[in-house]
């Protein structure tokens, strides 16, 4: 049976760039545009059309230029916002307005100051709407996560009836388990008329760290889209990162899942986005973080030297990072040192390596690494003979 497909949405440039000193100008934008659509992106959320004339701007210069991917704009269940979306997305070759409301009781109570027969009222509108528009519409119902799954059903039911080609479930405060967000998605399958006729998508922010896990909860529940970030930037904690949601699926071939995406570009993709917001990545950052492939304990080390997927479950190659690094720190043992002092020309017997690792050992307590350099002075200090 071949792979089903995961429609990745990348939404970097629009809940990405949501993020306090990320602020992209148009230029940056198209560049990040241009990218995601080489990675192979199936939609690319440019903006929030209503938000700013720059926005605007953005959206319509993606949308133009953009050949491949759908290109995305989100609108409230407003008026104003979903006929300025469509404007933006005029040039679009295939264009998507994102349109929706809060449907949690919270949302509905405090923020909207409505009742959920209003809010269901301003869902159809808004799809029937957009519609008028553009063919493909997506419907969000904002704080999903936290909404009665009856009244949820009710709402994406009649979503589908105003035309949504799209549901999308976003779990707007990062609160939900794995498995109460795959069973939410399961439950909107099993319940919902004209399911079949629309793709459901996740959208889970990382506030309790569980984003990624709750995407792939959502795709095993029956979702085909997943709406994530590049490096997972986004509001407070950020979104679903988009390289985490890809490899988790790709390293997972059993459960027959495929996405569109150039895995060989998500190092470099990282990398732009990064710098264009001025956002470091953390190292320990799953896929693209600088010691995800890198190894400074003896016994790793050794494993890793021994048989590299002894200790790595993803060839670095594959997204696009260096090879993985031996690190020599205190904890390092004989065989990366030995490693290391090959990789840079020297051959040790084993009296000499024993010498050497003693002398390795007072100068790494002292350092957080031992670089090359440090290993070229201490062979010479040591007055060390190499075998060959
Ligand atoms: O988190 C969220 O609910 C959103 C919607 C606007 C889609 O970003
Ligand atoms: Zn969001």
């Amino acid at each position: 049976m071949s792979p089903e497909k995961v429609h990745i949405f990348d939404t970097t440039l629009r809940d990405g760039e949501q993020v306090p000193g990320c602020k992209l100008n148009r230029e940056e934008k198209l560049l990040i545009a241009r990218q995601l659509e080489l990675l192979g992106v199936d939609v690319i959320e440019a903006g929030f059309p209503v938000s700013s004339p720059g926005d605007f701007a953005a959206v319509a210069a993606i949308a133009a230029q953009t050949r491949e991917a759908t290109v995305c704009a989100l609108s409230r269940a407003v008026e104003n916002d979903i006929i300025t979306a469509a404007e933006a997305l005029k040039a679009a070759r295939y264009p998507r307005i994102h349109t929706g409301i809060g449907t949690s009781e919270s949302h509905i109570r405090f923020k909207l100051c409505s009742t959920p027969d209003q809010v269901l009222e301003r869902a159809v509108a808004a799809v029937r709407l957009a519609k008028s528009f553009v063919e493909d519409v997506e419907f969000y119902a904002e704080d999903a996560g936290r909404t009665d799954n009856e009244f949820l059903a009710r709402v994406c039911e009649a979503a589908i009836r105003a035309g949504a080609t799209v549901l999308n479930i976003p779990d707007t405060t990062g609160y939900c388990l794995p498995a109460e967000y795959g069973a939410k998605i399961k439950y909107l399958i099993d319940n919902v008329r004209g399911m079949e006729r629309v793709r459901l998508s996740t959208h889970c922010h990382n506030d309790l760290g569980m984003a990624t896990a709750n995407s792939i909860a959502g795709v095993l529940g029956g979702a085909r889209q997943v709406e994530c970030t590049i490096n997972g930037v986004g509001e407070r904690a950020g979104n679903t990162a988009l390289e985490e949601a890809v490899m988790v699926l790709r390293q997972h071939p059993y459960l027959n899942f495929s996405t569109g995406i150039n895995t060989q570009l998500l190092a470099e993709t990282s990398a732009m986005v990064s710098h264009l917001m001025s956002m470091p990545v953390q190292a320990n950052k799953a896929i693209v973080g600088a010691n995800a492939f890198a190894h400074s304990s003896g016994i790793h080390q050794d494993g890793v030297i021994k048989h590299r997927a002894t200790y790595e479950i993803i060839d670095p190659r594959e997204v696009g990072m260096p090879d993985s690094s031996i690190v020599l720190t205190a904890r390092s043992g004989r065989a990366a040192l030995a490693y290391r002092l090959q990789k840079i020309g020297y051959d040790f017997d084993r009296v000499a390596l024993n010498k050497a690792y003693s002398s390795f050992l007072v100068l790494a307590d002292c350092q957080k690494e031992v670089i090359d350099t440090d290993l070229h002075q201490l062979v010479e200090q040591a007055q060390l003979v190499t075998t060959s």
